[in-house]
């Protein structure tokens, strides 16, 4: 049997700050409501001449350091985003050149939030199947460039920034060892950027009715998160032989952190056994638990042979999730 190790890991946030203060002059908001109603304190947002693709770079370049990888050994390599830098050439591409991935055969996945667990699907299933000797799954995201700052439903949430690992083949079983996607049919229009694709292509009609930006209706799909997270991750950790008491972390999408307690509820578990960011990143999408992963890592909370749960839920609506036996 081939496993897909996850050898490398590395993460980038733009240094742009802004806060719930900043947000206060901007729309009709308050640091308390945010905070109580989201947990979220600060998030980061992309810089003059940052995009998707390029805080992806910096977020891949430590990943493969880490891993000890060269550029021109990746095999395959998947970007996980919504929000390309343009709708062509992918991400991916984008990417593939910067890193100097010569032999890379590049491709962006799009499920919104839930995209880095359909990422890490991908790239795990190109190496189990011995297609592929080494993947790099990056998750990033510039949701800010395409949020209504008049909109305080949607835009004191999101923040911009990238994660990134690298898989590699071994004999030894480890990495993602159980998946779980899937999505909710007829709950398209609960999160979407209508504009700008081929239903609405961009025109002075389109920018004049914003359907360039996210709208989302929040209520119904923070519903919608708890059930589908709570029982996708449920599932990954039965399909991996597993019960809840033996998963040491799980890192959930960083969307709302009332959502993250309520899946702590749901699987029993302590908070300390929970990782929480969303106070310093907000939701960064694609990217939020790539860069969980990173911080948790640093922070001496996972180790190998550790069982780590991740769980997504996003616009679709879609969910991802994956039982990961820490490899390094
Ligand atoms: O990652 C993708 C998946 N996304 C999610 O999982 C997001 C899920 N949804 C959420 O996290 C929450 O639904 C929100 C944080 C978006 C909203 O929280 P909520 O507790 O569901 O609030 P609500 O939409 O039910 O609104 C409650 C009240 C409303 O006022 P009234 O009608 O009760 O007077 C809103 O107008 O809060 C008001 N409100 C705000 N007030 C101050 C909504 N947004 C704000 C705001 N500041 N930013």
């Amino acid at each position: 049997m081939t496993y897909a190790a996850l050898t490398g890991w590395g993460m980038y946030v733009p240094e742009r700050v802004l806060s719930n203060a900043d947000l206060e002059r901007i729309v009709d908001t308050s640091d308390e409501w945010i905070v109580q109603r989201t947990g979220i304190r600060e998030r980061r947002i992309a810089g003059p001449g940052e995009t998707s693709a390029t805080m992806g770079v910096r977020a891949a370049r430590q990943a493969l350091d880490r891993a000890g990888v060269d550029p021109r050994d990746i095999d395959i390599l998947v970007v996980a985003t919504s929000t390309p830098d343009q709708l062509m050439p992918s991400a991916a591409c984008v990417v593939q050149t910067e890193l100097g991935a010569v032999r890379a055969g590049p491709m962006d996945v799009n499920a919104a939030c839930s995209g880095f667990a359909y990422g890490l699907a991908v790239g795990t299933q190109f190496v189990r199947s011995g297609t592929s000797k080494t993947v790099l799954v990056i998750g990033t995201d510039t949701l800010s460039r395409f949020l209504n700052y008049q909109d305080r439903g949607t835009c004191i949430l999101f923040g911009d920034g990238a994660g990134a690992v690298v898989l590699q083949a071994t004999d030894e079983p480890t990495g993602v060892l159980s998946i779980d996607l899937g999505a909710i049919p007829n709950t398209g229009e609960m999160l979407e950027i209508p504009g700008g694709g081929s239903a609405h292509p961009a025109s002075p009609e389109t920018l004049d009715q914003k359907l360039h930006y996210m709208t989302m209706q929040g209520r119904e799909v923070f519903k919608h998160a708890v059930r589908a997270m709570g029982e996708s991750t449920l599932k990954v950790i039965a399909d991996a032989g597993l019960t809840p008491d033996q998963v040491s972390l799980l890192i959930p999408h960083q969307a709302n952190i009332r959502i993250i307690d309520a899946m702590a509820k749901r699987l029993e578990l302590p908070m300390h056994q929970v990782f929480v960011n969303i106070d310093r990143y907000g939701n960064t999408s694609a990217a939020s638990i790539p860069i969980a992963m990173c911080e948790a890592q640093e922070a001496g909370l996972l180790k190998r042979g550790d069982h780590l749960a991740i769980t997504a839920f996003g616009g679709g609506l879609t969910w991802g999730s994956a039982l990961i036996r820490w490899s390094v």
